[in-house]
């Protein structure tokens, strides 16, 4: 396949950043997105250029770095596929790609198409955790978990934290992925003892990274390569309003609030 690129080079955090063409010439359709830069890579480190410098990890869809805009679409345009798991055969010879970093204003660009995610990592340690007993471990039938419960919080627990939810969202909001790592705790009989000040830590730290608002777009739930539902934004609400009136109880009674 020969193919056209026009990728977002930015040599820096708040530098001036554009689009140049790359031709890539010799791409087989059997290659990954991934494999398909290292090959541009390989020629303009050939030419002594700079390679294009883009995320990524384990290259098996389980790490969530590879984020990449691609014609647009947060991990382009196979449903439920992240980059690293895309392939050359989603795309025709002679085709132009688009390849951006993700655009949003809590995920700054740090050089071409790496941006700063960490906003997602103050956002777990806001919260995602559990407390557990030290000592011996627990008989697996001593907590039983609802099939049903267990299900949905599996399912919760499979985001990546790659952010494409936020690279979808019009609004930039970080909804799909703080509900999710809500979820995937506050479902489980093991995660009940901080489902209170875990949503109301996790909400709080989104908010204060500067993510936008959710006004029920739901391009998030789209471009998820996991699939996660946007029904943990809703289950998501209802425990932040059940946390903030519990959090708010005494000194709402204290003070006469009706
Ligand atoms: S919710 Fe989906 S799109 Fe968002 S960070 Fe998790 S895996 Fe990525
Ligand atoms: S490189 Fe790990 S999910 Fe793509």
């Amino acid at each position: 396949m020969r193919l056209t690129l026009k990728v977002w080079r930015q040599p820096g955090p708040g530098a001036r950043g554009e689009f140049r063409s790359y031709a890539a010439n010799d791409v087989s359709e059997h290659m990954s997105f991934l494999e398909m830069l290292d090959v541009v890579n390989e020629e303009l480190l050939t030419k002594g250029e700079e390679p294009i410098a883009f995320d990524h990890d384990c290259r098996e869809g389980v790490c969530g770095t590879c984020a990449l805009m691609i014609n647009g679409i947060p991990h382009g345009p196979k449903r439920a596929t992240t980059t690293c798991q895309l392939h050359m055969r989603s795309f025709a010879d002679g085709d132009t790609i688009t390849i951006e970093p993700w655009r949003a204003r809590a995920f700054p660009v740090l050089r071409d198409l790496v941006v700063d995610r960490s906003p997602f990592d103050r956002i777990i340690a806001a919260g995602g955790f559990i407390s557990a007993p030290t000592g011996s471990a627990q008989d697996a039938n001593a907590i039983l978990v609802p099939k049903d419960k267990s299900d949905l919080a599996m399912d919760a627990a499979a985001c990546i934290g790659c952010g494409a939810c936020v690279a979808a969202c019009p609004n930039g909001s970080a909804m799909l992925f703080t509900s999710a790592k809500v979820a995937h705790l506050g479902l489980l009989p093991q995660g009940q003892p901080e489902r209170d000040p875990r949503v109301l830590a996790m909400v709080h730290q989104m908010d204060a990274e500067e993510f936008g608002g959710c006004t029920l777009f739901e391009e998030c739930e789209a471009a998820c390569p996991k699939e996660i539902s946007v029904e943990n934004i809703a289950r998501m609400n209802r425990d932040l309003l059940r946390a903030t009136l519990r959090d708010r109880g005494p000194a709402h009674i204290e003070a006469g609030g009706g």
